[in-house]
């Protein structure tokens, strides 16, 4: 097949990856230099002409700015087949009150919360809090717009610098586990159950980012997990919207059981990553079912090895990041190398973003994959690189004190 994919990050990259060694002809808009080594690239984001001038068999849209835009209504308008959610299913990530509203009317299980229209009803509607509380931004806000306020001045600051329109809500303790399912609107197939890791520092503390690192690891959830999930979490939400695309539920699992802090309507990334570099099964043929409404008795398989994606971020990341720092050592670093924020400078590739490159391997075991990725970590340089030592030690731990 032809395969087009949206976007220019590392998700992107993966995807572009898994379907071009199953044989298919990928394209990017607008692309990266490492969808560039096998596929072709096309430097535009106006997909409907890429997609006349492609004729791509299939399209994957992997960003939420396109998805909120309606691409996925274009491209249908244009009799094109394409896996994601319409303009108005998009909301469900473009719009945290109508996402929260939506949990509340089925019943999903969410943290509590106020929807909030203005500064003085923010600062009023705290009153109904302990603290720390959360408050969020209603909009896209690329992971940044997330406060967790320790006191009541702090979260009074964060109603001033994200509102007008806001949610508050309580805080949910526990671990964090992204669920992914991908739905052609009626029926569903869950993606394996990974770990991000979304603030810069070691040990989950700074600032949250769009995320560090991931691993994917068939133990992260057990079947009955799963599918109480999908039962009580994801189908809801199929049922009701009917659905199409990757939908992403960001969970806590507390004490209460697993309760949603977000739905996003893609995949995720640094998720992705794992995941394509885990899959072992024709990845294409699903994600044709998905756009043609064939998807029932769809079933994916994964290798036994967990795998793991470690993200290098760029001096200043996750506030402004320098670009421009010449990237040295990926030839012979011994993992796959996803580009997220990379361009191809005089002087060979060069930083481009916050986010530059996910390094991603596996192992027989997690603590192999951990090993591995940061063997290949160590071969790669460029000024100012940072990136998280605890990528999937949470996974570590947790499974060294079950045992
Ligand atoms: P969101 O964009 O809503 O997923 O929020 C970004 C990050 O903020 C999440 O991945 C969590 O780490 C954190 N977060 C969001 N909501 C809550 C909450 N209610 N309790 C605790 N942490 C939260
Ligand atoms: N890694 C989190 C996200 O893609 O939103």
């Amino acid at each position: 097949m032809k395969i087009l994919i949206i976007g220019s990050g590392g998700r992107e990259h993966a995807l572009a990856w898994k379907l071009s060694r199953e044989g298919n002809r990928v394209f990017g808009a607008p692309g990266n230099p490492g969808i560039a080594q096998f596929g072709q690239v096309i430097r535009s984001t106006d997909y409907l002409t890429v997609a006349s001038s492609v004729e791509p068999d299939l399209t994957v849209v992997g960003p939420e700015v396109p998805l909120v835009a309606g691409v996925v209504d274009q491209f249908r308008a244009a009799r094109r087949w394409i896996v994601g959610p319409t303009e108005k299913n998009a909301q469900i990530e473009g719009s945290k009150i109508y996402s929260k509203e939506l949990m509340l009317r089925l019943g999903i299980p969410t943290a509590r919360f106020v929807r909030v229209e203005g500064e003085e009803q923010g600062i009023t509607a705290l009153d109904q809090f302990d603290f720390p509380v959360v408050v969020k931004a209603d909009g896209l806000a690329a992971g940044k717009g997330v406060i967790i306020a320790p006191t009541r001045a702090e979260a009074e600051a964060a109603v001033r610098s994200l509102g007008p329109r806001l949610v508050i809500e309580e805080l949910l303790r526990g671990e964090e586990v992204s669920f992914i399912a991908l739905s052609d609107g009626r029926d569903a197939v869950a993606l394996e159950a990974t770990q991000d890791h979304k603030t810069v520092g070691d040990g989950d503390t700074g600032p949250n980012t769009g995320g560090m690192g991931a691993y994917c690891d068939g133990r992260i959830l057990s079947r009955d997990e799963s599918e109480s999930i999908m039962d009580r979490i994801v189908r809801p939400v199929i049922d009701a919207t009917k659905f199409t695309g990757f939908l992403y539920a960001g969970l806590m699992m507390t004490a209460g059981g697993p309760k949603v802090l977000e739905f996003n309507v893609r995949l995720g990334d640094p998720e992705a990553q794992p995941l394509m570099h885990r899959l072992n099964c024709d990845f294409a043929d699903v994600l044709m079912r998905a756009a043609t409404g064939t998807l029932r008795g769809a079933e994916l398989k994964w290798k036994p090895e967990p795998s793991l994606c470690v993200v290098l971020a760029a001096a200043g990341y996750p506030g402004t990041p320098r670009t421009g720092d010449r990237i040295s050592g990926i030839e012979h670093c011994g993992a796959e190398v996803f580009h997220a924020g990379t361009r191809t400078g005089a002087g060979g590739l060069e930083t481009a973003g916050g986010r530059v490159l996910g390094i991603t391997a596996s192992g027989p075991d997690l603590a192999c994959a951990i090993q591995n990725t940061y063997a290949a970590v160590e071969h790669i340089y460029f000024e100012g690189m940072h990136f998280r030592r605890d990528i999937g030690q949470k996974g570590l731990k947790r499974w060294l004190s079950t045992r």
